[in-house]
């Protein structure tokens, strides 16, 4: 296919339209960076900026979060949800400090070895700190992608996923990668949250309407193509509240697997007679 040149304007209109205030963007330190990133990759940014700073007050480098109790990193971690991620993070910096001498690595290939690091958070991490030219494929930006490439192919399966990941490297952008890689991550990011989002896209005001197939073709919605459904499934359960005199509540620390694992939560019981 001849191939849409998408980098300059996004990376221009990243500079004049997008978000460039958050405090993750204040800084290149893989740290914060990386924290910012897995708080962000299930949690909007509204409610991540308040626990981002708590979590820094806290830890304020990967060594001081390696050193922590799990338990004091679960508690700061608390009503953000996804409780995985709090856990994977204590084991990455763990990871970092006793196998890269306490630096995180620099190149997207390496991050992605550790854990709770996916190879789209590796790129976010590579590109903002270290400007190395690699592509993010989070949701927003798999929509994007999709869109102005026309890149109908079934995401469910394995190869067209691995082809749009291959399509969005040749994307990227070519010159003066040390500005416009950081920018060029951070736009697409941006356009998949504010403009082209998944219901009526406001490709009027977009900076690749232009270039995109899916606007011309006036199907943005069509995209991206992906067949398997979430599997989702329900339970029931019974929690046993129990209070003393003062007010103290009985919580038990759940095992290491499954759903809570590692966090204090009341006793659980699936039958109503169990629990009585
Ligand atoms: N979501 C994931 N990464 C982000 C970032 N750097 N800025 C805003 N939202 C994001
Ligand atoms: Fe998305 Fe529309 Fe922009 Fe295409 S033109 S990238 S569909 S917002």
């Amino acid at each position: 296919m001849t191939f849409p040149s998408i980098a300059t304007p996004v990376v221009q209109w990243q500079a004049s339209h997008g978000r460039n205030h958050l405090p993750w963007q204040q800084t290149r330190d893989p740290y914060r960076v990386w924290l910012s990133e897995i708080m962000l990759q299930q949690t909007q940014v509204s409610t991540v900026l308040g626990y981002y700073q708590r979590f820094l007050d806290a830890f304020p480098d990967v060594a001081s979060l390696a050193a922590a109790p799990q338990d004091a990193v679960l508690a700061l971690w608390s009503g953000l949800g996804y409780y995985s991620r709090a856990r994977n993070l204590h084991r990455c910096a763990q990871a970092v400090v006793q196998d890269w001498g306490g630096a995180f690595p620099r190149r997207a290939e390496d991050l992605a070895t550790l854990p709770g690091i996916g190879r789209s958070t590796a790129g976010a991490i590579a590109s903002f700190c270290f400007s190395e030219r690699v592509p993010i494929l989070d949701a927003n930006v798999r929509r994007v992608l999709t869109r102005v490439l026309a890149f109908d192919a079934d995401l469910a399966v394995a190869r067209n996923e691995r082809e749009l990941w291959d399509l969005a490297q040749q994307l990227c952008p070519t010159e003066d990668l040390q500005q416009a890689m950081p920018r060029y991550t951070q736009g697409l990011m941006d356009l998949g949250a504010t403009i082209c989002t998944p219901r009526k896209p406001s490709c009027l005001v977009c900076p690749l309407q232009q270039q995109c197939r899916a606007a011309r073709f006036g199907n943005p919605e069509n995209y991206p193509v992906r067949t398997r459904k979430l599997k989702r499934s329900s339970e029931a359960w019974w929690l046993l509240i129990a209070v003393d005199g003062q007010g103290r509540v009985w919580l038990e620390r759940r095992p290491q697997q499954g759903i809570w694992a590692g966090l204090y939560a009341p006793p659980v019981f699936n039958e109503r007679e169990a629990l009585e």
